[in-house]
């Protein structure tokens, strides 16, 4: 793929372009089609005939037998983690509850330990690690969170070991997210209110100030913060030009989903917990939902909402939560898989929220998320024949070629 132009040809190109989505065909198929790449970008999507007749000599043709689809997009990851959860699973196949195991000082705060006690060579060593596996699954882009370390420096190093991953084109692209309300630290004694306004006030001018975030979440739930001492926090991001994301509803409907549309968020995650007032928000103000099977299937919950958020037209995204707690894995596939099959989703659904609509919640609908000209040539070569193939529990990696802007990050 070092050539600087060249075309990839394919029995089956998805390019979910809204531009060529017709009813009947909302990933915008193309039979028989064609992709043509130079310098990185793509310049043209259409059929092979007439794609590679207009190439009048010369051009390199890769031609591959499965889908081609856009590279995948991961919108919710909390991939700068260190260390291992292995003595919380055997509790929790007991039976032990996951919000009781945090109350007693394991879940986050047990990854905190681990996360406090790595620098940012070993954070960065770690997560690198993780994204080429990721890249092996056909993902090119990933939202990575931290929120494991709990106090300023901590939370600046996992940020730190984001940037610096960041900066290797043979990775998956990366954006970055300060998680900056996950769990209250020990130091703080419980004092959720003082420890939120300390890190609205302090913590999260001086990380945006670094440069090492574009987007500020925070875990809104009953065992969590709640709307109150979230607020401030959410106006800091806003008057800092920061876009907000929003874990809301994964336990209990608290109102995050109406907080996350006060504050026009780019998209509210989990939502298992949700109300027809959260729903009704969510969509006035366009917000995407993030949907996160893997989660709720590790945790034995119930699936959000589907049918009423897409009745009322909320965008549906599909992540992997990547976490050592409630998603101990690296696979977005998987999760499509389950989107598809625990929650109903179609096959459609699934792939445009694991693609275009994922891009969007990370501004980078100009960049990726869609085979269209003059967007980046992040794109995947299926070992499966079609798409209804492409959302099937395989567990394992079935890409043959993975692109980053038209060189090999898999494959
Ligand atoms: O998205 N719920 C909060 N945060 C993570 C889990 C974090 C953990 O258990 O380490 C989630 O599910
Ligand atoms: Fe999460």
């Amino acid at each position: 793929m070092s050539a600087a132009r060249f075309v990839i040809v394919a029995p089956r190109v998805i390019t979910c372009d809204p531009a060529r989505t017709r009813p009947g065909d909302p990933l915008g198929v193309v039979e028989d089609g064609a992709v043509l790449v130079e310098d990185g970008v793509i310049r043209a999507v259409g059929a092979r005939a007439e794609l590679l007749g207009s190439e009048a000599g010369g051009v390199r043709v890769h031609a591959v037998e499965g889908v081609v689809t856009p590279g995948l997009v991961d919108a919710h990851t909390h991939a700068p983690w260190m260390g291992s959860r292995d003595a919380e699973y055997a509790v929790r196949l007991a039976g032990g509850d996951y919000e009781a195991i945090a109350a007693a000082g394991g879940g986050i705060v047990s990854t905190m330990r681990a996360v406090r006690a790595s620098s940012v060579e070993a954070l960065s060593a770690t997560l690198v690690e993780r994204l080429r596996r990721m890249a092996t699954l056909g993902v090119t882009t990933v939202e990575a969170k931290s929120g494991y370390g709990l106090d300023e420096a901590s939370e600046r190093r996992q940020l730190e070991a984001v940037a610096e991953a960041g900066r290797d084109a043979s990775l998956p692209r990366l954006v970055p997210t300060y998680l900056a309300l996950h769990a209250v630290p020990p130091e703080a004694h419980g004092d959720r209110s003082a420890y939120a306004r300390q890190v609205a006030e302090r913590w999260l001018p001086a990380i945006a100030a670094a440069g090492l975030c574009r987007y500020v979440d925070a875990y809104v739930d009953r065992s969590a913060f709640s709307v109150e001492d979230t607020r401030p926090l959410l106006a800091r991001a806003r008057d800092l030009g920061l876009g907000v994301r929003l874990h809301a509803g994964q336990f209990a409907d608290v109102g995050a989903a109406e907080l996350a549309a006060e504050f026009g968020a780019a998209s509210a995650d989990h939502l298992e917990q949700v109300g027809p007032a959260g729903i009704e928000a969510l969509a006035a103000r366009g917000v995407a939902a993030a949907l996160l099977p893997l989660a709720s299937f590790t945790l034995r919950q119930a699936p959000p909402p589907v049918d009423a958020l897409r009745a009322a037209g909320v965008p549906l995204v599909v992540a992997s939560d990547a976490n050592p707690g409630t998603a101990p894995t690296e696979s977005l596939p998987l999760a499509m898989a389950f989107a598809a099959r625990l929650y109903g989703l179609t096959v459609a659904e699934v792939l445009l929220g694991a693609t275009r609509e994922a891009a969007r919640t990370l501004g980078l609908e100009a960049s990726v998320g869609v085979l269209r000209p003059g967007l980046q040539a992040d794109l995947v070569a299926w070992d499966l024949p079609h798409e209804n193939a492409l959302i099937q529990p395989w567990g394992c990696p079935r890409t043959r070629m993975v692109l980053r802007g038209g060189a090999l990050l898999s494959g």
